[in-house]
């Protein structure tokens, strides 16, 4: 299958090194710079380019993986493709992509990617949609070929999916930014807490996070909580979250 990557950024380049792993031909790379398009090609050994009009149009499949915002303008220029378009949001509609192009489709990768660290793509799963059985069909063959998680989950159960990880893994990611912060003020290592967060993490592979929460908050600890709250004086936005987290874990307990 040759494919059109467009994109260069935390997905494009876990996506290209695993479509890459498995053989399939990735014949192009766009990115709006071309230096960050051109480091993803040598990468793959095919061409970059970093103005639209100059996209293959002949590839039999398109993956979007810009950011949300610049999705639809990117596939208004591929109006004229004849092959599967794709995106890989969490949270924008298959309406961005068929309401410009032929055939429309989604590939969600559920996982966090940073440039700087490996995953194990067989292990991830992937969200897949399209507006027609047969574009369906060519996903869930790329797709497996890809993972062993493969989901056919479409429009609002994806964005569903998508919102429970921004919870799950982005607010996660910046309460431990949060955490070394406190730490670094204090001359205190984040090394430090890493057993604790992956005590955390290791916990919910085998319970349910409700069944195994800790903490002032859930012993209905009065005199800790407002001692740390006291401890924030000076840090109004960090006492409004300890606030709220602090009342949301409590409402779990009614
Ligand atoms: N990261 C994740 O963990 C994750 C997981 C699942 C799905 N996704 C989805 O995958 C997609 C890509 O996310 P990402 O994390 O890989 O993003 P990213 O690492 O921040 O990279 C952003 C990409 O978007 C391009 N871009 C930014 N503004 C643009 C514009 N105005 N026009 C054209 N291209 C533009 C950038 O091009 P230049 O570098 O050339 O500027 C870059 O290739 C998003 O739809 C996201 O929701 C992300």
């Amino acid at each position: 299958m040759k494919i059109v990557l467009l994109g260069s950024g935390n997905v494009a380049t876990h996506l290209a090194q695993a479509l890459k792993s498995k053989d399939e031909e990735i014949v192009q790379i766009y990115s709006q710079r071309l230096n960050h398009a051109q480091l993803l090609a040598d990468f793959i050994q095919c061409e970059s380019v970093n103005d639209l009009k100059a996209i293959k149009t002949d590839a039999d499949l398109y993956i979007i993986a810009v950011k949300d915002d610049a999705i639809e303008s990117i596939a208004d220029q591929l109006r004229t493709v004849n092959g599967l378009v794709v995106h890989t949001s969490g949270t924008t509609d298959i309406q961005a992509l068929s309401s410009k192009v032929k055939r429309a489709g989604v590939l969600y990768p559920l996982q966090t990617f940073s440039k700087t660290k490996a995953v194990s793509f067989e292990e991830i799963p992937l969200c897949i949609e399209a507006t027609n059985a047969s574009d369906l069909s060519v996903l869930q063959n790329l797709a497996s070929k890809l993972s062993q998680k493969v989901h056919h989950l479409g429009g609002e159960k994806r964005k569903l999916l998508h919102l429970a990880a921004v919870f799950a893994c982005n607010f996660t990611n910046h309460m431990y930014t949060l955490a070394h912060q406190l730490l670094q003020q204090n001359d205190l290592d984040f090394e430090i807490i890493r057993p604790l967060i992956k005590e955390t993490a290791d916990k919910v592979m085998v319970n349910l996070p409700e069944k195994v929460q800790t903490g002032p908050a859930v012993r209905a600890d009065e005199t800790t909580l407002n001692k740390h709250f006291s401890m924030l004086n000076n840090m109004p936005e960090l006492q409004h979250i300890y606030q709220t987290l602090s009342d949301s874990i409590k409402l779990m307990l009614k």
